[in-house]
Order: C-alpha cells, then sequence, then structure tokens
C-alpha cells in the first residue's frame, strides 16, 4: 500500500508543508467554541506541540478569531516553542471597509498580534465586499513586493473569483497560491462548482476548511447526543441515518488500516483528490494528535471510490 505524501508544496510557492494543518479559530474564540469554558491556552498550546511533532507545520488564523486572540495565542506558541511553524492569516473584507488601501494597516495589525515580520500565506476571508477583487490583489502583491508576505491565497472564492485573482497577480508576478473552501464528505460542493478544478487548472492548493464537519465525522454525535450551541443548529441539516450509514463505512475501512477512525479516513479521502490540503481543528493534544493520523497511509482506489458514492449526495 502507498503511502500519502509526506510534503508537498503549496501552490507554486516554495513552501514545503505536510498535506494536513490545523485550523486555529477555536485557540481564542469563546463566542462560537466556548474557549476558556471547556478547554483553554494549556489544551491549545499542548495541541500545537502535538501537530509540530507529528511533522504539521502549517496553521490557519485569521484577524477576526477570537477578535484577535487566535493570532496573538499562535504567535505566542510560535516564539514559545521556536517551532518550525507556517502561518496562514486572513485579511476580512467587512462592509465597513471601502477601500483596498486598508489591507496594509490590517496586515501589520495581524503582524503585530503574531509578533512575526512576515505571514508565510495572507489570504482574503471572502469575496462579498465593495472592494473589487483586481484591488485586493494589488493589495496582497504590494503586501509581497514589501517582505511581509511570502504568499498570497483566497477563501470562499468562485472559480470565476479565482480566474480573475489569478489574472490580475500574474500580472505582479505573484501567483494565486490556494482558495480555502469548505469542503468535506458532507459539503462536496467544491467538486460541482468549479472550484477543484479551478485550483487544478490554476496549479493553486485546495485548502479544506471544517473538514470534520465540526466535529459530526468524527462520530461521537448522534441523534440522542448532538453538539450543542451553534452547531446545533448547523447539525440540524444532515439526516442522522445518512450519516450514520457514512460513519459505518468509514469505521469498516478504517478497520481495514489497523483501526483508523472515521475522522481519519475521512480526511486521507480528502487528501487522495488531490492538490487539497484539510486544516481540521483541534482544541487539545488528543485531538491534534488523532487527526494527524490521517496521514502515512492510504485508502485504496476502491475505498476512495466506495467513499465516493457513499457520499456523492452531497456534492450538490
Ligand atoms: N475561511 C473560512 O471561511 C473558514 C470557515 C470555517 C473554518 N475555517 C478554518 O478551518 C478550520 C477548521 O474548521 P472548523 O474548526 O470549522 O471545523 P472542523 O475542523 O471540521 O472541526 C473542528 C472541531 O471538531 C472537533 N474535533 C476535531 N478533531 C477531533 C478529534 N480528533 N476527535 C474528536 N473531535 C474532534 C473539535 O470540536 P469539539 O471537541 O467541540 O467537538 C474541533 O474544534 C478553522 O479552525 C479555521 O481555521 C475557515
Amino acid at each position: 500500500m502507498q503511502a500519502t505524501q509526506t510534503t508537498i508544496t503549496l501552490g507554486q510557492t516554495e513552501l514545503q508543508l505536510a498535506p494536513l494543518g490545523v485550523g486555529v479559530w477555536a485557540w481564542g474564540d469563546r463566542g462560537f467554541w466556548g474557549y476558556g469554558t471547556t478547554y483553554g491556552i494549556q489544551d491549545v498550546g499542548e495541541a500545537f506541540v502535538a501537530s509540530i511533532n507529528a511533522g504539521i507545520t502549517l496553521f490557519d488564523t485569521a484577524e477576526i478569531y477570537g477578535m484577535g486572540e487566535s493570532e496573538r495565542i499562535l504567535g505566542e506558541l510560535i516564539r514559545k516553542t521556536g517551532a518550525p511553524a507556517l502561518i496562514a492569516s486572513k485579511f476580512a473584507p467587512t462592509p465597513w471597509r471601502l477601500s483596498a488601501k486598508i489591507v496594509a494597516s490590517a496586515l501589520d495589525a495581524s503582524l503585530y498580534r503574531l509578533g512575526v515580520e512576515r505571514i508565510d500565506l495572507y489570504q482574503i476571508h471572502w469575496p462579498f465586499t465593495l472592494i473589487p477583487i483586481p484591488d485586493l490583489m494589488h493589495a496582497l502583491a504590494d503586501a509581497v513586493e514589501a517582505g511581509k508576505v511570502r504568499a498570497v491565497g483566497v477563501s470562499n472564492f468562485s472559480a470565476a473569483q479565482m480566474y480573475t485573482a489569478a489574472e490580475v497577480l500574474h500580472k505582479r508576478g505573484v501567483t494565486l497560491a490556494a482558495n480555502q473552501v469548505h469542503y468535506s464528505l458532507l459539503q462536496r460542493a467544491p467538486e460541482a462548482n468549479g472550484v477543484l478544478q479551478a485550483c487544478r487548472d490554476l496549479n493553486a492548493t485546495l485548502i479544506a476548511y471544517s473538514p470534520l464537519e465540526q466535529g459530526l465525522l468524527t462520530g461521537k454525535y448522534s441523534r440522542s447526543t448532538p453538539p450543542t450551541g451553534p452547531r446545533f443548529l448547523s447539525s440540524l441539516r444532515y439526516n442522522w441515518d445518512e450519516l450514520d450509514r457514512l460513519l459505518g463505512l468509514l469505521r469498516e475501512i478504517g478497520s481495514t488500516h489497523g483501526g483508523k477512525t472515521p475522522a481519519q479516513v475521512a480526511m486521507n479521502w480528502l487528501i487522495a483528490q488531490g492538490s487539497v490540503v484539510p486544516i481540521p481543528g483541534a482544541k487539545n493534544a488528543r485531538q491534534a494528535h488523532d487527526n494527524a493520523g490521517a496521514l502515512g497511509w492510504s485508502l485504496t482506489p476502491a475505498q476512495i471510490e466506495a467513499i465516493d458514492e457513499a457520499s456523492h449526495g452531497w456534492r450538490r
């Protein structure tokens, strides 16, 4: 059995990384994730170390996560441990930000909170904005020229928006390294809406967010024990019978690989699509360690196909 690649290149950049990262939205975010209640700084610090020890170096944050707290925590952990982490962060094009000129000051504020001089991957968080995409791309290219950013990406962009972004960047001698979108076995839209194909055409990486569907694909939630808080509402979108059938298949396939969990099988499947890097959130060392178990082995072609068929309904 061939094992998943140990290292990939982010888009056409010089950045080398494992084909799995860590999303750190939950590090410092109280409102959605409950930081400071069931888990805190000690737990996320241990999650950071467990990830690094497993060879996972990409950490995805954003200026809006925990109102800057996620960037602060990540920066502190990197400084404290000296770990060779790659930082991905994001600019939030909120409706009150009316000009791309604001990108430069938002980036400086992120650099300050992170305590670093350069961000490895700087992304535009979403496209719904009054600032035209070309203006944002010029601002990103300026940031690369200023040495404050190594690679640039977008998030939640459609295929058409990606081509627009890539064309503007190309004229400035910069490549579009990544589009970060929602992609999981329960959210296969990037295959149907052209985003996965656009990533392949442009040699960009698809960074898959919420790859565990915010915990549902771990198998720990069920009809009788659904997630609580804001995640309860989003869980209502799913039919538990269909989800149970899928989880059963993931367990069965996982058992043929020495007891891989549904989460590990679900992420291995995403990686098998090629040019996809899932960034699961992890609140503690146990979750980080579990998630790292998605690496180092590969599903067989027949298993990839069986999972494809079983989750095809979520391709819409
Ligand atoms: N660009 C965007 O618009 C956007 C949007 C959303 C997310 N993101 C990025 O994507 C990252 C990941 O997405 P996400 O956090 O929404 O969802 P996710 O990765 O699908 O789920 C993460 C949650 O699942 C649970 N979990 C994770 N690993 C587990 C394990 N091994 N065993 C049991 N439970 C486990 C944890 O919550 P519990 O323990 O509470 O169940 C964890 O917080 C974010 O941190 C962020 O960086 C980006």
